[in-house]
């Protein structure tokens, strides 16, 4: 095998190659949830279709350079239109949860300023329904990275207030609508990932940063991530309130975030560089975590930024989730910057919280390098992370709501050599592997969904990186299985068992 395997707790080791000859089984809770995952952006197109309003995406995306191929979403992967062959694929697959995202625009074309689009909210009806008619259950998120334009035009979208209200008041529509259905709720998707790429380093929209980060002209890098975070968090909590107060005693199902989490390893067994790592956690991830379960920024990071973050009034802000969603696919080295010092790489000012993060120690990676450029695999790094989250969040439980392997598209790639997938199914197997030990030792995690079920639009990347379990031909929209897709029908099938 090329990765190793990480644990002797899981049966799996036993496995010796990774379509498992041998019968062993990875032992999961009851009632544990398999999928995949997608987001509207990513995977519609249709970006005109049926009254949907443009997106923040769909104007970003339009503008030269923002993409590296030139390419936008919007054909994508035409899911809006084929996405009763999309379920049956699933379904070949044997998942029995699919996770995807509503577009708020097409739902709320004009955010607040406009009416519902009925034929947006039907959309969605039609997919709900095709999943729960192959017993599939939808894993939705209100939002994934694309946002009505309309409310950046109108207030600068994350940067004001306004946007809690607002998103409250879409969440509660698609409540209304789909919740009789819908038992797993994602607020935000990544809000971590959107604070620093949309307001610190500008590469996402609303590409905003100033001249010390990235290359965008517009911004103030230094507080407005923060900002932007800010009203994200409450957003949440004003959707998880109206949730909690008017839906979820009769729709029972529930509802939580679902961030951006990568392990950070301390470089040295120095105090230093460990707290460094304990910083790297607190200013990636416990940002958004800490606020929503215990009410106030991480220590780490009121120390450091002082009147640079905003202050929380509302104390209702507690617990504010019935589960974490996890997307996890790397790890790095930390180095401390804050009593030593650091010469080069990334996050080393004070609002990213004094640290250095590396891939290698002594020029040996951290994990097997990948072709895409951040991902390290680093197995351990899932347990490591999930056993984290445990820890911090007194086991509030969890959801693994992305892991996957990337490969990167080169002109004149065959098709061949993408449907040869072992590496990812390898990935997979490892990281399961690890997440099965977190869970042997008392991890509440209760799902694993893969990134992704398609090729897709991969964000700055457009379509030169490719995630799915299934190729996509970008010309003709055909779906062909990658041995992957082969080996995770496999595993569901064969190689699991229930407690
Ligand atoms: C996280 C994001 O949620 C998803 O949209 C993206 O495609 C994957 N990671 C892979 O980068």
């Amino acid at each position: 095998t090329v990765f190793i395997s990480t644990t002797a707790a899981a049966a799996s080791d036993q496995i010796t190659n990774i379509f498992g000859a041998n019968h062993s089984f990875f032992l999961f809770p009851r009632n544990f949830l398999f999928g995949t995952a997608s987001s509207s952006y990513q995977f519609e197109g249709a970006y005109l279709a049926d009254g949907k309003g443009l997106s923040n995406w769909d104007i970003f995306s339009h503008e030269p350079g923002n993409i590296v191929d030139g390419s936008n979403g919007d054909v994508a992967v035409d899911h809006y239109h084929r996405y009763h062959k999309d379920v049956e694929l699933m379904e070949y697959i044997g998942i029995n949860t699919f996770r995807f995202s509503i577009s708020w625009a097409r739902i709320l074309p004009k955010g607040r300023f406009g009416n519902v689009n009925i034929a947006g909210i039907k959309h969605y009806d039609k997919l709900i329904n095709a999943l729960i008619e192959k017993g599939i259950q939808p894993f939705v998120s209100l939002t994934h990275y694309d946002i009505p334009q309309e409310l950046e035009d109108r207030y600068g979208g994350w940067l004001s207030p306004q946007i809690r209200e607002d998103f409250a008041y879409y969440a509660s529509i698609c409540f209304k609508h789909y919740g009789d259905r819908v038992k797993y709720w994602v607020t935000l998707n990544e809000p971590n990932v959107v604070a620093i790429r949309g307001y610190r380093s500008g590469i996402y929209p609303p590409a905003r940063c100033s001249a010390t980060f990235g290359n965008c002209s517009s911004g103030d890098s230094e507080r407005e991530p923060f900002i932007a975070a800010h009203n994200m968090i409450l957003a949440h909590a004003a959707a998880v309130n109206l949730y909690r107060a008017k839906y979820q005693g009769e729709q029972k199902g529930s509802i939580g975030i679902a961030m951006n989490t990568v392990w950070y390893e301390p470089i040295s067994n120095s105090s230093q560089d460990k707290q460094a790592a304990q910083r790297a956690q607190s200013f990636y991830m416990n940002w958004f975590l800490d606020p929503i379960m215990f009410g106030k920024y991480p220590e780490e990071m009121e120390n450091i930024l002082g009147s640079l973050l905003p202050e929380f009034s509302d104390d209702r802000l507690q617990n504010g989730l019935d589960f974490i969603g996890i997307n996890h696919y790397t790890s790095f080295y930390v180095k401390d910057c804050l009593y030593s010092t650091c010469v080069q790489g990334p996050c080393i000012s004070k609002t990213e919280g004094y640290y250095l993060r590396t891939a290698t120690k002594n020029n040996i990676p951290i994990g097997e390098p990948t072709e895409v450029d951040w991902i390290y695999v680093y197995p351990q790094g899932m347990e490591k992370m999930v056993t984290y989250l445990k820890n911090r969040y007194n086991n509030t439980p969890m959801f693994i709501t992305e892991n996957g392997f990337g490969e990167m598209h080169q002109a004149g790639s065959s098709i061949n050599s993408f449907l040869n997938d072992d590496k990812r199914a390898e990935y997979m197997k490892c990281y399961l592997d690890s997440l099965v030990s977190a869970i042997r030792k008392g991890a509440d995690v209760r799902g694993y969904i893969v990134w992704s079920l398609l090729d897709n639009f991969e964000w700055s990347s457009g379509y030169t990186t490719r995630f799915g379990l299934y190729h996509v031909d970008y010309t003709t929209l055909k779906r062909t299985p990658k041995s992957s897709a082969q080996w995770y029908k496999q595993f569901i099938l064969n190689f699991t068992s229930f407690e």
